[in-house]
């Protein structure tokens, strides 16, 4: 087993976050060999799952790429680098963007492209990133050291093995003869995993209970106004504009936008887009599809295809935002696999 596990591709994973990528490439059977990421919960998180990735806790401005050369085995090249840099600077939902500190440090990996020279890149972003001058220098860096690139797609996670609408943004960059491109897909229009497969078997909970067997299975303490509000929003996919006058929120009255919050997930199709707030129904489309209670992190978690045995290091606001910020699994795992193809060639 061992030796066939040294002919793994190898990979390294900039931004690794709690994760989501790692997995995904280790199911995809990847090797990884070294991550980074500056926040020391998801670094807990990552290193209770990903015990022999040697995990750079640091700002990705202060690692030396030879540091990570290093551990690429000799007379191994590095098959695969995963570049999923902070997108909150590209969102939509960020008024502040244009002065986010952030919007440069995906220009980071163009120090690592040189010293490491994988045979192949992804970047996975959100649709955004590709409006921003970051992604300009980005392209003109990667035809300067030789690479082919795709030209970017926005792909939506749901269609590759994930409960959830997700529209991602993916470039490949290639330095392999063969031209690359990204997968098709392999759940499109019925064959999508619906809410009800990813989560209809977990325990029943009301407001405020918790599965004595799984903490992160715990629903958060809805007030008294809340639980009124959701008892009026019709099961398996109704919103708030089921709302009596009186229930309705004064700032929604005056406005038409925010549809989504207090509106509760359908069994029947994928979930929306999970967010960092993905267990707090003032936050987005995120109230269980029948039970009066936002879904728990247990539930987002299968929700971003995270197997039950993924630990998660936090409290529950914690875990919800590293599940929020993470790549899904599955998502990752049919792309590696595709890229495992062509890195055959
Ligand atoms: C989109 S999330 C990564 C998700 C991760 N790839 C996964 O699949 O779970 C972006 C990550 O960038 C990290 N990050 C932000 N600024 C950073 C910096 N200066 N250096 C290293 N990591 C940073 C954040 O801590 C966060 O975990």
């Amino acid at each position: 087993m061992e030796e066939k596990r040294k002919k793994w591709p190898i990979a390294i994973d900039l931004f690794s976050g709690c994760g989501g990528v790692t997995e995904g490439l280790k199911q995809a059977r990847f090797k990884v060999v070294a991550a980074v990421d500056i926040d020391p919960v998801c670094c807990k998180t990552y290193k209770l799952n990903h015990k022999k990735v040697k995990l750079f806790k640091k700002d990705i401005r202060k690692v030396e790429p030879k540091d990570l050369l290093k551990l690429i085995p000799d007379g191994q090249e590095l098959d695969l680098l995963t570049v999923c840099a902070p997108c909150q600077p590209f969102s939509s939902q960020n008024r502040h963007k244009g002065d986010d500190e952030r919007t440069p440090l995906i220009l980071e990996s163009i120090k690592f492209i040189k010293v490491l020279k994988p045979r192949v890149v992804f970047f996975e972003n959100v649709p955004g990133l590709a409006e921003s001058y970051v992604f300009t220098d980005l392209q003109t860096a990667l035809h300067e050291d030789g690479y082919t690139t795709i030209d970017p797609v926005v792909i939506d996670a749901a269609d590759y093995g994930v409960p959830q609408r997700r529209p991602r943004f993916i470039y490949l960059a290639s330095r392999t003869k063969e031209s690359i491109s990204v997968p098709r897909a392999v759940t499109p229009g019925v064959k999508r995993i619906t809410v009800r497969q990813a989560i209809g078997d977990l325990m029943k909970l009301n407001s405020g209970e918790r599965d004595p067997n799984d903490r992160l299975h715990t629903a958060r303490k809805h007030k008294e106004i809340a639980l009124r509000r959701l008892k009026y929003i019709p099961k398996d996919g109704g919103s708030r504009s089921s709302l009596p006058d009186y229930l309705q929120l004064e700032c929604h009255k005056k406005h038409n936008g925010h549809k989504d919050v207090y509106g509760r997930m359908a069994w029947d199709t994928v979930a929306p887009t999970l967010t960092t707030g993905c267990t707090n129904i003032t936050r987005g489309r995120f109230a269980h599809p029948n039970e009066d209670r936002g879904i728990t992190v247990r539930e987002a978690a299968r929700l971003q295809t995270f197997p039950d045995e993924y630990e998660f290091y936090g409290n529950l606001e914690q875990v919800a935002t590293q599940v929020g910020n993470a790549v899904p699994v599955n998502m990752m795992k049919n792309i590696a696999c595709h890229i495992r193809s062509h890195l055959r060639g």
